[in-house]
């Protein structure tokens, strides 16, 4: 497979992948594939982005035989034109990813395949299991000479790469064991997301914000990832993993690290990773003992919501009835450089929250001196701007203006770009992330040296949720599901004379 970021400039898509290639998931009867990375697959196929000859081979320890694993994906996936002829593309093979023997199945199926619909040894295997069988799938397509010394196969891996550091450093050996570094994929669909991508256009491609991007003109930043789902039929992981390590250590830092960032010399992968890199490095690293004071953990607990009874997240299926998982967090972060020297960003994310949002707003700082206060009450207020991730994606600024009328008044009011205006649908993430895993572009993917670094970050967060069982439980603090989360992150950040500004 060639790398190849090339655009057509005509149009600023993505040019169709044209080598042929055999795509192999594990983890294949799970949430993951069936709600996001067959409906990409498919979406892709539709749009005849994909070459003729093409196999998808789904790999788990669930038996279906080919037609059934086809149907259980179909139900997935909309009714469109060409869906009966995409699912033929599908395959299954069972594995228990712990057998030798079932590398030695998967093996010779993946043979067939590659004779019969000639697509050479163009492997992607893509890892969408637990993080705990990462590493031991990786080895065993080692060990069974699956992926070594096969320049066309790439690996992806899905978040949380690793558990902890220490289980990251050593996922790492173990992939590069076998693989180079570029053909290692780690997806964080995050940034696969066309708003999050505009975050660094937006600040690098217009000449008037940079200027006034730093602590002398910005007050503090907010970053808050709402969601209204539970954990459905995932606590299997979730109860294990919690908010910090589902969406934290990858998704949330990952926004931080482009909105803070310095600017890259140059759009390319390796210059981009590294500027994050820097940020990661200079994040003020709290002790075990100071977590409390940064940090608002909560959990749900049972709700109606008009009329519907939203269950508590210890009632969900698969889920422990003392559980201590938080599935809310809120977080002061501070970040030690030159630029951000004492700007507070505040970070937010739940389940069942009452409302599915993400957005990062930057708040300016008020006038330095108001000319006005003697004729007008009540403090001006400062301008926000707004990437709002999803949904409704758009970009908006606050400013004041004058009410029409012979009276000095004040409103704030909004200055809107929505997405919507292009007329197009925005592309799924995982499209584009596996549109670039297809070419070898590894831009939007992340690297191994910012993995360690934000574990490092939440190790402390971490053993203090998992090692201090006594303290913890006066710090994980109850909500009722379809609120904002609990009333002490409320208090958290009134505290520092601000309020949250998604609510
Ligand atoms: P699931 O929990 O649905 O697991 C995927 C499959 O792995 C299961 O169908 C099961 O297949 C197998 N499996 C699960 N637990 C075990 C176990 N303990 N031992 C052996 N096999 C097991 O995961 P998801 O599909 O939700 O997610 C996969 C990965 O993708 C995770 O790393 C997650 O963080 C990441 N991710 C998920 C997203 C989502 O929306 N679901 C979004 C972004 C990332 P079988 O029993 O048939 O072997
Ligand atoms: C995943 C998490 O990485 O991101 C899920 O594992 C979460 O728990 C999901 O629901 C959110 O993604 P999105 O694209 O819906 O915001």
């Amino acid at each position: 497979m060639v790398a190849s970021r090339k655009k057509n400039p005509k149009t600023c898509m993505l040019e169709p992948v044209c080598e042929p290639f055999g795509l192999i998931i594990f983890g294949a009867s799970g949430d993951l594939t069936r709600k996001k990375l067959i409906p990409a697959v498919f979406s892709l196929y539709s749009r005849g982005m994909l070459p003729e000859r093409f196999f998808i081979l789904g790999a788990a320890r669930t038996p279906f035989k080919d037609e059934e694993f086809r149907k259980h994906l179909s139900e997935g996936i909309s009714e469109k034109e060409g869906k009966a002829e995409f699912l033929k593309h599908i395959y299954y093979s069972s594995v228990d990813y712990q057998r030798p023997e079932s590398y030695k199945n998967l093996k010779s199926t993946l043979q067939r395949l590659e004779k019969k619909i000639k697509t050479q040894k163009r492997r992607l295997f893509y890892l969408a299991v637990p993080p705990v069988l990462t590493e031991n799938i990786v080895q065993s397509l080692g060990e069974n000479s699956l992926i070594k010394n096969l320049p066309d196969v790439r690996v992806v891996i899905e978040k949380p790469f690793g558990w902890d550091l220490e289980s990251a450093r050593a996922l790492n050996r173990t992939l590069l064991k076998y693989l180079t570094e570029e053909q290692v994929f780690r997806i964080d669909h995050y940034l696969g997301k066309e708003t999050v991508q505009d975050i660094l256009l937006f600040r690098f491609a217009n000449s008037i914000f940079e200027p006034i991007w730093n602590r002398n003109h910005i007050e503090h930043i907010q970053i808050t990832a709402s969601e209204t789902i539970g954990v459905g039929e995932r606590a299997g992981y979730y109860d294990k993993a919690g908010i910090i390590r589902d969406m934290f250590q990858n998704h949330i830092i990952q926004l931080l690290s482009l909105v803070a960032m310095e600017p890259p010399a140059c759009f390319e992968p390796k210059r981009i990773r590294d500027e994050k890199v820097k940020v990661f490095r200079s994040l003020r690293q709290m002790s075990k003992k100071e977590v409390p004071e940064y940090t608002v953990f909560g959990q749900y607990i049972r709700n109606r919501i008009d009329g519907e009874v939203i269950p508590g997240y210890r009632d969900e299926p698969g889920v422990k009835k003392d559980s201590k998982t938080p599935t809310f967090a809120a977080m002061k972060v501070f970040i030690d450089n030159w630029r951000w020297q004492g700007v507070p960003f505040y970070l937010r994310s739940g389940k069942r929250l009452q409302k599915r949002i993400t957005e990062v707003s930057v708040h300016f700082k008020t006038v330095p001196h108001s000319i006005f206060k003697d004729i007008v009450s009540g403090d001006i207020k400062p301008n926000v701007l707004i990437f709002r991730i999803q949904p409704d994606e758009a970009i908006e600024l606050t400013f004041q203006t004058k009410i029409p009328g012979t009276k000095l008044c004040f409103r704030d009011v909004v200055m809107n770009f929505s997405y919507r205006d292009y007329g197009t649908e925005l592309p799924d993430a995982y499209e584009r992330v596996l549109m670039d895993c297809l070419r070898g572009d590894h831009l939007l993917f992340v690297g191994q040296e910012g993995v360690e670094i934000a574990w490092e970050f939440f190790t402390p967060v971490l053993e203090f949720l998992e090692k201090s069982k006594r303290l913890v439980l006066f710090h994980i603090h109850d909500y009722k599901a379809g609120t904002w989360g609990p009333w002490e992150a409320e208090e958290f950040i009134k505290k520092d004379g601000y309020q949250w500004w998604v609510k």
